[in-house]
């Protein structure tokens, strides 16, 4: 009984595959503007205060209208009352320009031996803060990871971030 159970479950068995683009870029291979705001990421590395972690992260965000926003970690004796780069930015940008969607987001980070080798992806709770943000201004965000050897870029939030969970979510 319980045996062909397990067998009828596995025959109405169906996969969903999901699919992320993306795309791998050498820094000489992105537009100017891009390759500033990556810049600009990895300089407000410098500025983290991560005295528990020694893991320094920066992120730079791109408005529509052209300014540049940028953050970095901020720890906590209390750990969970830090911030991570990524919702320091956004929150700051969407705080002094609430009108304005954001474009484009980088993010760098440095261990204590520098920069990292390998793109930086953002953890969850940033991941759905940009998706909200993609939300609020109907507006995809082109997120930059930057590594030393390699940078990720996606075009929107949906590339890492599936199966989410939004303001509809409530009401399907
Ligand atoms: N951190 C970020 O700022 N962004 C990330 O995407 C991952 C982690 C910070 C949080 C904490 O201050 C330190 O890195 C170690 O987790």
């Amino acid at each position: 009984m319980y045996i062909c159970q397990l067998k009828r479950k596995k025959r109405n068995m169906k996969d969903i595959t999901l699919k992320s683009v993306i795309h791998v870029y050498k820094m000489s291979e992105l537009n100017k503007r891009e390759q500033q705001l990556l810049e600009l990421a990895i300089g407000a590395s410098e500025r983290a205060y991560a005295p528990y972690s020694h893991f320094k992260v920066g992120a730079a965000v791109l408005l529509e209208n052209g300014v540049e926003v940028t953050g970095c970690n901020q720890e906590n004796a209390a750990y969970p009352s830090g911030l991570c780069a990524e919702r320091t930015a956004v929150f700051s940008a969407n705080s002094q320009y609430p009108d304005q969607p954001i474009v484009a987001l980088a993010i760098a980070a440095r261990n204590v031996n520098g920069l990292l080798k390998q793109p930086i992806t953002p953890c969850g709770a940033c991941r759905q803060v940009m998706l909200e943000a993609e939300h609020r201004y109907q507006h995809p965000i082109r997120i930059l990871l930057f590594g030393m050897e390699s940078i990720y870029v996606v075009d929107s939030i949906n590339d890492l971030l599936p199966l989410q969970f939004v303001s509809d979510s409530m009401t399907i």
